[in-house]
């Protein structure tokens, strides 16, 4: 752009007082489009003036176009921050991390929810053992409340038994119901249990929400490592800031309290780690207890909180808040 027309654009906005909120101006194949970022709540009395300086800027050979960018409107209503858990692949353990995560930060005193956002296997009903439709109120439902957690499940809303493939436009509509339909009160926490790899619903939730921060669920098996990577890709492309890797089936602890590393020591994990400037939060053993907790619906970090894999929900916690 040349530098007249910087000067003649900056002019126009600024006779209409709109210079101090313009964070763009990128000229395009067919217009140039500024985009400004007022505060929320002036919007709709900048709205007038936003269209008499296109107005104004526009001449026979030349189409502008103004629009309003607001990053607070990613946010949730109530919602300080919102975490999501992802991961390369199935069966990781994301879902197992994510609710042991939520019900460890709220015993560290965060107000917590949770929404399980995996469309194609919701995992929510059967760890917390609530299977029930939420209760609608002012439009909007309610989560369910357990563990000192608020629970939300595409599970709660259809059965955790129905297969479902919803894909494109339709899972942008899930995400906005089970996530701003939802009256989730004051949150320090929302946590995002995701689908396994990286598609729809993570585009979409990086296009429509403000996400703090992603924690990547991931095993120590190569092809494994493989899919992490590719993943830990895709959060990088989204902007998704990473807050690190939990590494699940780390090693089988033995009798002797020998730490048995069946697929090899964490070094692949480690690697990818520092490959994407990040770090290894925990390494979660097998363990017959913590899968038995999830059968049984009766969450480790809950009823056993002192257990050695509830503290280390614990001090991956602490890692980020
Ligand atoms: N550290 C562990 N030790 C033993 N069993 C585990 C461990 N972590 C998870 N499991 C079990 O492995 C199974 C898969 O775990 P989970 O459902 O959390 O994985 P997921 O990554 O969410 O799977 P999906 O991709 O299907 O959503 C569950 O039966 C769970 O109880
Ligand atoms: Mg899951």
């Amino acid at each position: 752009m040349s530098n007249h027309n910087n000067t003649r654009i900056q002019e126009i906005l600024s006779s209409f007082k709109l210079s101090s909120y313009v964070e763009s101006i990128t000229e395009m194949k067919d217009k140039i489009l500024i985009t400004l970022a007022p505060p929320k709540e002036l919007i709709t009395s900048l709205t007038p003036l936003a269209a008499k300086a296109t107005e104004a800027l526009n001449t026979s050979n030349q189409n502008y176009q103004i629009i309003f960018t607001n990053t607070n409107s990613k946010k949730v209503a109530g919602v300080e921050k919102i975490i999501i858990v992802a991961s390369g692949k199935g069966g990781v353990g994301k879902s197992t991390i994510a609710f042991n995560l939520a019900i460890s930060l709220a015993q560290m005193g965060k107000k917590v929810g949770i929404v399980d956002v995996d469309i194609y296997g919701p995992s929510l009903p059967s760890l917390s053992g609530i299977s029930k439709k939420p209760v609608l109120e002012n439009g909007l439902m309610l989560p369910h409340e357990k563990f000192g957690i608020k629970m939300m499940s595409v599970g709660f809303l259809v059965g955790a038994e129905d297969a479902l493939i919803w894909r494109g436009p339709m899972t942008t509509k899930m995400l906005y119901q089970l996530i701003r339909l939802t009256n989730w009160g004051n949150l320090d926490y929302l946590i995002i249990d995701t689908p396994p790899g990286t598609g729809d619903v993570h585009l979409s939730l990086a296009e429509n929400y403000e996400i703090d921060g992603a924690i990547m669920a991931s095993s120590p098996q190569g092809l494994a490592v493989a899919d992490v990577k590719r993943a830990l890709t895709m959060l990088k492309k989204l902007d998704i800031p990473l807050i690190g890797i939990v590494e699940n089936y780390s090693y089988i602890l033995e009798a002797n309290g020998k730490k048995n590393h069946l697929f090899g020591d964490s070094s692949a994990s480690q690697k990818l780690a520092k490959a994407f400037k990040t770090k290894i939060l925990a390494e979660i053993p097998i363990s017959r207890e913590l899968d038995e907790a999830n059968s049984n619906a009766r969450p480790l970090t809950y009823y056993k909180p002192k257990s050695e894999i509830s503290l280390m929900f614990e001090k991956i916690c602490k890692q980020f808040c």
